[in-house]
């Protein structure tokens, strides 16, 4: 089952891969230096985790790997958007991303943020401009979706957060909500992007698949702070150690390491739970999920 799932996830990430190529504006379009820097920080690197997250979710409706694939890709760049801006001086301040200088580095501090703005609009691009769900008001409701989960009610409002919370001792309810935005809401997006691509969902079934979302985005972010603390910046591709310089709360300073392992394998079983409903048409998803909390970088 491990075997086939790398090989199922190694063809999505080729898939993801060739997609964010295709839409991508080429290097040699003016303005050059910003598209080769959009570029540079979206191809050729991460797990692409959110994407698989739709492409396992778009499984669970039968939609067409094609849709997935775009929706899937404006998820992504998205995500880079954030994490080009995340790495600015201003936010986390770090050199390090996908084991590369980050884009403020290689280029300078405009271009990062101009990278980022021009993704985010990329991104809703790709919504608008394909055909992704059976009926426009699907359609509409994926737009809606990731703006709200992009924006100050999502990943914006939760780096707003963390940037707050800088020094201070967050209690628990308070580390869940920033992380549940900075990094959940996204997450949460792209597996319920990745099911409108096909057929709809029942009630109770949109209701589920919605309520794995939430814990696993939640989870992801809890594996995030412990590997900071515990992985080589060999292995992650970015800086270890990040969160304690920078005086960052987050489950491991809040916990202990043992305890946010043993919060994210609960996140785990309340999420393999909600998607019981689905049988065995989940077991792509249930794999992902294993692989976000097993996951060493
Ligand atoms: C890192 O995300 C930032 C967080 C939201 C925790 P990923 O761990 O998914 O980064 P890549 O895409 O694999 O580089
Ligand atoms: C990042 O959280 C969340 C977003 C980028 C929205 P972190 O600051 O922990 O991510 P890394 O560790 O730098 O990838
Ligand atoms: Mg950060
Ligand atoms: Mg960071
Ligand atoms: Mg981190």
């Amino acid at each position: 089952m491990i075997a086939d799932f790398q090989d199922w996830a190694k063809s999505r990430q080729a898939n993801i891969e060739s997609v964010l190529q295709t839409f991508l504006p080429a290097a040699d379009i003016a303005p050059e230096r910003l598209h080769d820097a959009m570029r540079y920080a979206v191809l050729g690197g991460g797990k692409r985790v959110r994407p698989l997250l739709a492409f396992a979710a778009g499984e669970l409706t039968g939609a067409s790997e094609e849709r997935v694939g775009i929706a899937a890709a404006a998820v992504e760049l998205i995500h880079v958007y954030s994490l080009v801006h995340d790495d600015l001086p201003c936010m986390d301040d770090d050199v390090l991303r996908r084991g590369k200088p980050t884009c403020h580095i290689q280029y300078d501090e405009a271009i990062a943020l101009l990278t980022g703005d021009s993704l985010q609009s990329l991104a809703f691009q790709l919504l608008a401009e394909h055909r992704l769900a059976d009926d426009a008001q699907t359609q509409l409701e994926m737009i809606r979706r990731l703006a709200q989960a992009a924006g100050s009610r999502g990943m914006a409002g939760g780096q707003a957060v963390d940037l707050d919370s800088v020094g201070k001792a967050l209690s628990l309810p308070e580390l869940e909500f920033m992380h549940i935005h900075k990094t959940g809401a996204l997450i949460r997006a792209a597996v319920m992007l990745g099911a409108y691509c096909g057929a709809s969902l029942g009630e109770s079934e949109a209701v589920n698949l919605d309520h794995f979302a939430k814990c696993i985005g939640l989870a992801f972010q809890v594996v995030d702070d412990v590997l900071d603390a515990e992985a080589t910046t060999a292995t992650l591709g970015k800086t270890a150690g990040k969160d304690a310089e920078n005086n960052k709360p987050t489950y491991i300073s809040l916990l202990g390491a043992r305890q946010a392992r043993e919060l994210a394998e609960g996140l785990r079983r309340d999420a393999c739970q909600s998607l019981e409903i689905f049988g065995a048409k989940a077991e792509r998803l249930r794999q992902v999920t294993d692989f976000i909390i097993q996951r060493n970088f």
